[in-house]
């Protein structure tokens, strides 16, 4: 895979988003709820956050239980001006009269013990001003935040509960002191918010507060490296690469199905205490995959019925099992398609077979049908691959991306809600983050963008990449939820040939150059790179926006072979892959940076493994 980037003319500005952050929690004011006997005392309170754009929001909101458990809630508050009106809700039955806003719980998430939470939330519009709503009523009762409680006085006395359902821990005489009170008593509202919602939960994050799944091929293949033991524990990615690997593993060294990954999933989330698992499956197999590379050409063409094919010899299959209801419980996330789209933006006069995937609407219709079929279930989470900075960073390709991924996810049933996220730098080598200059330095008076190596490009590196695009992604319509992946598995660029501080010289090009971690030779090179490292372990939450970064291609398997290679799996030779190579107008005419003596793409290549170990940023210990 890893087609070439071409870069497009330098002329408008990448529009950016605007995404203005409002945060309202209510305050906690003291208030005793009634209760009668015949029903369950309400007490709660309600988290709003709302991002909103000219005219659009995507507000979030977290329902606290802090009375007694309940079985069926009804949500209601008011939006403040006339004009802020609720178009798409989730997680809840959502309907406006007026400026009166009802929510009525799925059966999924209408039980909330006490102490319990859950998440809601909507995309809206409005005009003139959006301020955030604040009479939020449980079951009719107001929302203010306070546990339902013995009494606000210090002085903790059951006898005045208006129920029995506060902590037995609370007793007069175990609270003696005058500095015991409501609030520092056990009460169930001491981390609502910190309970896990019950495993299967559709959740924001996959990644929160998760272990990851350790692919048994994979982690055998690295301890039989020496050192490899090291990373041999890391979570990576199962490649379903052609249709044969749903029923018996993927090629080269693996050899677990879906299923039996699945089940193995099973057993370390049972054997893994109360943590939810997440197990990330790449979907990689439309009709004329790779279309701008020959490395990682598949099996289906479309001139061959090949998107029939994608949809009930793959999906259908993939889907079936995944909806087991055996596995309801891990959290499946799927990669999808790894440089399908943004061949579409930029490869598409050059390359015939991209050519047809755009004229016979393949490469589109398949990534909707997967998202179809991926995103009705429940527990399985859609990334759609967005390749990486120096591929989309410039004008002429990034806005018409952004439309692209907004028209393809508009066309599917749930609309921009079938996708719950971005993936960039899948099985690529760009820099996470360039620490000795950015977009804006300059040198001598000229900025960097001017050098050769960034060419005119807007991002230097994944973090700033990823963080423009799901800008632009949510200034279009994608609601603020989505987040975004970084595969971090190659892209670590440690060794002793890193730089350990900026250049001081005052030639652009000799700036830059010694500058840059990302020690490539040019920024379109993506086969089997001399030099590179791993990257970032996998990590849930590193930055604001980012999900996880994640370690999609497994370290250690060929991007593709240094030379004709016979095979049966559809791959090609691709010169890129060749270090004799001196290249073409998609990475400027510069040799290709491959190490040589590489398989066949997917199969085990030990002496990159075992130079990604020792050239791994941060290092391994
Ligand atoms: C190959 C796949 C392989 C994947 C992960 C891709 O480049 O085409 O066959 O499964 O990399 O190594």
């Amino acid at each position: 895979m890893r087609s070439t980037p071409r870069p497009g003319a330098v002329s408008s500005t990448v529009r950016r988003g605007l995404v203005a952050a409002a945060v309202l929690a209510l305050g906690s004011t003291a208030a005793v709820a009634t209760a009668t006997s015949a029903s369950a005392a309400v007490s709660c309170k309600v988290n709003y956050s709302a991002s909103e754009w000219q005219g659009g929001m995507s507000a979030n909101l977290t329902i606290q239980n802090l009375g007694d458990a309940l079985n069926g809630w009804t949500l209601t508050f008011s939006f403040p001006n006339s004009s802020q009106k609720v178009s798409q809700g989730w997680s809840g039955n959502w309907s406006q009269s007026g400026s009166n806003v009802t929510v009525t719980a799925m059966d999924w998430n209408k039980s909330l013990a006490t102490g319990g939470s859950t998440s809601i939330g909507f995309n809206g519009t409005w005009s003139g001003s959006n301020p955030a709503p604040s009479d939020f009523k449980i079951n009719g009762v107001s929302c203010n935040g306070t546990p339902q409680s013995p009494s606000p006085s210090p002085s903790v006395s059951p006898s005045v509960s208006p129920s029995a359902s506060p902590s037995p821990r609370v007793s007069p005489s175990a609270s003696p002191s005058p500095r015991v009170s409501p609030s520092a008593s056990p009460s169930p509202s001491a981390s609502p918010s910190t309970s896990p919602p019950p495993p299967g939960t559709h959740v924001d994050n996959p990644y929160a507060d998760a272990t990851g799944y350790v692919n048994p091929d994979w982690s055998a293949s690295a301890k039989s490296e020496p050192g490899g033991s090291r990373v041999a524990n890391i979570s990576t990615a199962i490649w379903l690469d052609r249709i044969a690997a749903i029923s018996s593993g993927s090629a080269g060294n693996n050899s677990m199905g879906l299923r039996d990954h699945l089940d193995e999933a099973v057993r370390q989330d049972e054997a893994n205490g109360s943590a939810p698992l997440t197990i990330q499956v790449v979907i990689y197999d439309l009709p004329n995959r790779d279309c701008s590379a020959l490395a990682s050409n598949g099996e289906l063409k479309i001139a061959q019925d090949g998107l029939a094919r994608y949809k009930s010899e793959y999906i259908d299959v993939i889907a079936g099992i995944m909806a087991d209801s055996k596995y309801s419980n891990l959290r499946i996330v799927t990669v999808i398609e790894p440089d399908s789209l943004p061949n579409l933006i930029t490869n598409v006069s050059n390359f015939q077979a991209c050519q047809e995937a755009q004229s016979s609407g393949a490469y589109v219709q398949g990534v909707q049908y997967a998202l179809n079929k991926l995103h009705a279930i429940k527990n399985v989470y859609t990334y759609v691959d967005a390749a990486h900075h120096a591929w989309l960073g410039w004008d002429n390709n990034f806005q018409p991306m952004v439309n692209l991924f907004y028209q393809v996810a508009t066309g599917t049933t749930a609309g921009v809600n079938s996708i719950d996220g971005f993936i960039v730098n899948t099985a690529n080598f760009a820099a996470l983050t360039e620490p000795y200059f950015n977009i804006n330095t300059t040198v001598n008076g000229q900025s960097v963008r001017q050098s050769h190596w960034v060419d005119w490009n807007w991002y230097v590196d994944e973090s700033s990449f990823a963080t423009g695009l799901r800008n632009a992604l949510i200034s279009k319509g994608f609601p603020n939820t989505i987040g975004m992946l970084v595969d971090t598995s190659r892209n670590g660029w440690g060794g002793s040939a890193r730089p350990t501080k900026a250049s001081t010289s005052t030639d652009v090009n000799t700036f830059v150059n010694e500058s840059r971690v990302d020690r490539r030779i040019h920024a379109g090179n993506w086969c089997n790179q001399s030099g590179a490292g791993m990257g970032e372990r996998p990590k849930a939450n590193p930055a604001a926006g980012f999900d996880a970064y994640v370690w999609i291609k497994p370290p250690g398997e060929s991007d593709g072979s240094s030379s004709a290679i016979d095979n049966d799996e559809g791959k090609g030779f691709d010169r890129m892959c060749d270090p004799t190579y001196t290249g073409n107008s998609l990475n400027g005419n510069n040799m290709s940076g491959a190490l040589g003596g590489a398989p066949v793409s997917g199969h085990w290549f030990s002496a990159q493994f075992q130079q990604l170990m020792q050239n791994a940023y941060p290092p391994l210990s």
